[in-house]
């Protein structure tokens, strides 16, 4: 019941996948949640807006000029919400969401929108890969909103392919991890490196790696949403900013290590989440490099970001996490890790899993523990980690007011 007392609109779309919005009211009921629906007149002819109000007990607003509703409904809905989730969400709704249109009972609900927004998205692959639907979604997300799914399996059609709407129950979970950690980082300071670095060549090459940055921006996203003030230094990606979050862009290792060097003793968490390279060339063509038989390069060793926090800090910053991407001895490679950069924890990945996907599999490991996780959404990761986080948090604060108490003359 770990919704229990939180107001949530579930809002449909006209798609296929309206039927499961019934299953994922239910869901959200049974988690202890308070619902409200609200449909626009397409998503009408997929499900009955009588069968929402048998299960809500309240009539599901499906036309801001019903008469009962005196035309505020959608303010008082927008209001009244913890959250709002949009289930299904169709190319149309989100294209009608993104550019701001609020001519129906969803989109006026939405525009009113106090707390947080999810779209479930639902549609056919093709439509969901149009650009003119990720350039939307970009938008949404740019606004704050989060994009739950799509995920691949059999579409309307048969057909399989990414577009199919995530169950109701990892819509619900996804709801409930998004809202029952709100503000438990409220007053730390996190720094978050994230992205590739790009060392360049000459004026238009460069050596990089396929790193997307999707794991640092999902932790800076989520760290932002739990009250943390949140600076991310972040090497070229192509990815939105989490509103609020300051961001510091870099291009290549130096850049960042002197970008995090001049700050990292103004946070209480550092968090090395950046596939730095570990070589750059030794020198910089001024002008690009003429093709010839072949090109001998000279690569010279970057400094090593998070050893030197490691090495340097002093009182700051409280909690140092870093990274470790592996392709054998997970663990003790990650345990010496810990030890050579004087870090608190070390998110250890299989190099299988990972970069540039949505998902990732890990195993967190401390001084003392080691802990396995299954495969998760970036996400879902970024607040496991955050969750060890606020431990060692708490446990250094802890250990510092003990230090304070023995050194206080009696
Ligand atoms: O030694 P390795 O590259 O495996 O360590 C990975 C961790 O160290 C990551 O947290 C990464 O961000 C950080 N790192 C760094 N500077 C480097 C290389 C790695 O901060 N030059």
């Amino acid at each position: 019941m770990s919704l229990q007392g939180k107001r949530i609109v579930v809002g449909l779309g006209g798609g296929i996948a309206a039927f499961k919005a019934v299953e994922l009211v239910r869901e959200l009921m049974r988690r202890g949640a308070e619902v409200r629906v609200v449909m626009t007149e397409a998503a009408t002819h997929f499900v009955g807006p009588i069968t929402f109000a048998g299960l809500t007990g309240k009539p599901a607003v499906t036309d801001l000029w019903a008469e009962d509703y005196a035309g505020e409904v959608h303010v008082e809905l927008g209001d009244w919400a913890d959250a709002i989730v949009i289930a299904p969400a169709t190319m149309n709704l989100m294209a009608r969401a993104s550019s701001g249109q609020a001519n129906d009972a969803v989109l006026a609900t939405l525009a009113c929108a106090r707390g947080d927004v999810f779209f479930a998205p639902a549609m056919h692959a093709r439509m969901w890969s149009h650009p003119a639907m990720q350039s939307n979604i970009q938008t949404l997300r740019a606004r704050g909103a989060v994009v739950l799914g799509p995920v691949t399996g059999p579409l309307a059609n048969g057909e399989i392919g990414e577009g199919r709407m995530m169950e109701p129950e990892d819509i619900a979970e996804a709801i409930e991890s998004h809202l029952v950690h709100s503000d438990d980082l409220s007053g730390s300071r996190i720094l978050i490196t994230a992205g590739p670095t790009h060392e360049d060549l000459d004026p238009v090459r460069y050596l990089g790696n396929r790193s997307s940055g999707r794991m640092g921006y999902a932790i800076a996203s989520r760290a932002q949403h739990r009250g943390a003030e949140v600076t991310i230094v972040s090497g070229p990606v192509h990815l939105p900013v989490p509103s609020g979050a300051e961001v510091v862009r870099v291009r290549s290792a130096e850049e960042m290590h002197a970008a995090v060097m001049s700050r990292f003793e103004h946070f209480d968490v550092v968090i090395m989440a950046a596939a730095v390279a570990d070589y750059r060339p030794e020198r910089r063509a001024t002008r690009k490099i003429k093709k010839g038989k072949s090109l001998k390069l000279e690569l010279v060793r970057n400094p090593d970001i998070l050893a030197d926090v490691g090495a340097k800090r002093a009182r700051r910053p409280s909690v140092l996490v870093g990274f470790a991407l592996e392709t054998e001895n997970l663990e003790q490679s990650a345990r010496d890790k810990l030890e050579r950069k004087a870090a608190d924890l070390i998110v250890a990945n299989e190099a299988s899993a990972g970069l540039g996907g949505d998902t990732n599999r890990a195993t967190l490991v401390d001084a003392a523990t080691a802990t396995p996780l299954p495969e998760m959404t970036k996400r879902a990761l970024a607040d496991q980690v955050l969750d060890r986080v606020r431990t060692l948090l708490n446990n250094s604060s802890q250990r510092s007011r003990l230090e304070t108490e023995h050194e206080a003359p009696n």
